[in-house]
């Protein structure tokens, strides 16, 4: 028996990094798994080696929420796991940051994961309580110069969690809300910023594990077992937690 088996969850952001490896992790533990992206392509083939759903969506885009989730309890009679995974990075700092970088980054990370407690939480409440997790970062709890925009909009998804457990305290019907903070991980989002920040190639390194202990990154499986453990009922009491994934990063 796997540890979520039996468990409906959905994973926004599911077709490459982070939200792969949470999507891969929670198939194999037994979930059946609906990814969603906007990059259909890569989305689809991940879903297929894992046997699990696609559904193209945009997750700022509110209207493919209520076809999400509407779609999920009619096929499934159940929802259970969020992952508000998806998210974008510009590297900004407050006087490079254009108006369309901020609201572009706010309509991403802000909207989506509104949208997405919004109206996983109905389901869940049917389903007989659920787990979501929003993917915040670091970026939240420290503040992060080139990343201005990504940074508020982080610290505003820490909130906004805050915000839907109390509610769900409140609800007694068994869902929780719990947000998680990677530092930095080893995903193409990450090896981007690299690129730009201090010109390393990841990509182009021979040994991509010493290049990866050298800039002290984590690889996407640190995180996605954290996402495991807060989609499984083994953290049934843990409701409006910040879940820190960074080796120790922001206490040093
Ligand atoms: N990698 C890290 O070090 C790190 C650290 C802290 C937080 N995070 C957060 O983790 C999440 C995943 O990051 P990652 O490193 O895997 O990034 P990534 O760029 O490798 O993957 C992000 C995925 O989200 C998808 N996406 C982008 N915009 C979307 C939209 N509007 N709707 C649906 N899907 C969309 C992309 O197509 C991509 O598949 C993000 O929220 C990111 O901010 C990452």
């Amino acid at each position: 028996m796997g540890r979520v088996a039996g468990k409906v969850a959905i994973v926004t952001g599911a077709a490459q990094g982070l939200g792969e490896a949470d999507a891969r992790m929670l198939a194999a533990e037994g979930a059946r798994v609906i990814l969603t992206d906007i990059n259909e392509e890569a989305g689809r083939q991940v879903a297929s080696e894992i046997g699990a759903e696609f559904f193209a969506q945009d997750v700022s885009d509110e209207a493919s929420w209520a076809t999400l989730v509407d779609g999920v309890m009619e096929r499934h009679g159940q929802l259970d796991v969020l992952v508000n995974n998806a998210g974008i990075a510009f590297i900004a700092d407050v006087e490079q940051t254009t108006t369309e970088i901020w609201r572009h980054t706010l309509a991403v990370h802000l909207d989506g994961t509104f949208f997405g407690c919004h109206y996983a939480m109905q389901a869940m409440n049917k389903s007989g309580g659920g787990s979501i997790i929003n993917m915040s970062s670091t970026a939240a709890l420290v503040g992060l110069a080139p990343y201005f925009a990504y940074s508020a909009a982080k610290g505003g998804i820490r909130s906004l969690t805050k915000s839907v457990a109390a509610y769900c305290r409140g609800q007694k019907k068994g869902v929780r809300c719990n947000s998680v903070h990677p530092g930095s991980i080893d995903t193409p989002m990450v090896e981007a910023a690299l690129s730009g920040l201090m010109d390393l190639e990841l990509s182009e390194q021979t040994d991509r594990e010493a290049t990866r202990r050298a800039v002290g990154l984590g690889e996407p499986n640190d995180v996605a077992f954290m996402v495991l453990f807060l989609a499984s009922d083994e953290s049934k009491h843990i409701n409006g937690a910040e879940m820190v994934v960074d080796n120790g990063d922001t206490v040093v």
